[in-house]
């Protein structure tokens, strides 16, 4: 499948692996790209040597385009912006703000910088400041999410912009793959569907509980302060809601949820960790490698888009 993104990048499939702290490492990563995606370190809020770990192991498995997820919040993210420079990935994805101040250092060292965005007017400030493309991520999405949902959202970015739109949110099969490229985007980021995938680090606990999950499993917590997040329902976001009713504080909210996520994902505590994963969830019922998810889901797609969206045979 050939689109603006596989050529831009040179890889085969116009599939991101969304970088995930604490889930995206060298094997996710590495796996992915030399399956043909593009495999993203998620550098979350981890010290620059961890991330450089895991950059380096992954260099040392494959020459393929590979990216890195950069976490602008990150207290250490000035270490990471010059480890990135260093490590040259292909792509730097960014969350949690704007990359303005970095474009051109990612750009003179050869890397494309893709921020994730959740509104047209962001997306149209990235384009103005030199983003190479942008990941227009709706709420159906595991993790930090914004207000707008992705049948929503990526049509109308496609329309404000005229750099390549990755989609991001509810994806999970070549059905969602195809309805996206029929809204104009050019590629999809995925999270949720490879955190059950052969070569993802995360606990048992955790792939047991994302295949076990219903549609209606998801639940976002933090929107009373500005901060929602999606994750499967537990005794912690049940805690968290009951909390966040009572009107209480984001200083007395965050102990709940400090290093929950790495509990989670490290520990396989998925009782009071945060079980981050997406409202596609209830579709992820298989383990597979990327390699197969990638072919899978593009070979789906490509039936679908033959089809045309005309059903009657
Ligand atoms: C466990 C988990 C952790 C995530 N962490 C990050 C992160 O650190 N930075 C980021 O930009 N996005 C993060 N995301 C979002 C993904 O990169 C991706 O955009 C999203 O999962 C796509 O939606 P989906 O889950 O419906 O596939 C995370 C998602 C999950 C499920």
């Amino acid at each position: 499948m050939k689109t603006r993104l596989t050529e831009m990048l040179s890889i085969r499939y116009p599939i991101f692996q969304g970088g995930m702290a604490w889930v995206a490492e060298h094997s996710l990563a590495g796996a992915v790209s030399k399956a043909g995606g593009l495999g993203i370190i998620g550098a979350g809020g981890a010290p620059a040597s961890v991330v450089e770990k895991e950059l380096w192991e992954l260099k040392k498995n494959t020459d393929a385009p590979f990216g890195l997820n950069i976490m602008l919040l990150s207290p250490y993210v000035s270490e990471i912006v010059e480890l990135a420079v260093q490590y040259r990935p292909a792509v730097v994805t960014t969350g949690a703000g704007s990359p303005e101040g970095y474009i051109e250092k990612f750009h003179s060292a050869g890397i494309k910088v893709i921020p994730v965005i959740a509104s047209t007017a962001l997306a149209k400030r990235m384009e103005r400041c030199g983003a190479d493309a942008v990941i227009a991520e709706g709420c159906e999405s595991g993790g930090h999410i914004g207000e707008l949902t992705t049948m929503a959202l990526v049509p109308q970015v496609c329309d404000a912009v005229s750099i390549p739109v990755i989609a991001a949110g509810g994806i999970a099969d070549g059905r969602g793959f195809a309805a996206a490229m029929m809204l104009g985007a050019q590629g999809i980021q995925i999270g949720t569907r490879f955190l059950t995938a052969e070569e993802c680090v995360v606990h048992e606990q955790y792939k047991e509980r994302v295949l076990a999950a219903r549609d209606i499993d998801s639940v976002v917590t933090g929107r009373s302060h500005g901060h929602p997040v999606r994750s499967l329902r537990n005794s912690m976001t049940r805690e968290y809601g009951k909390l966040e009713k009572e009107g209480k504080s984001f200083e007395e909210l965050e102990p709940l949820t400090l290093g929950a996520l790495r509990a989670a994902v490290v520990d396989g505590d998925v009782t009071n960790g945060t079980v981050m994963a997406g409202q596609i969830a209830g579709l992820v019922k298989e383990r597979l490698t990327c390699a197969q998810i990638l072919e899978q889901m593009t070979a789906q797609a490509e039936e679908c888009l033959k089809k045309g969206g005309c059903w009657i045979e």
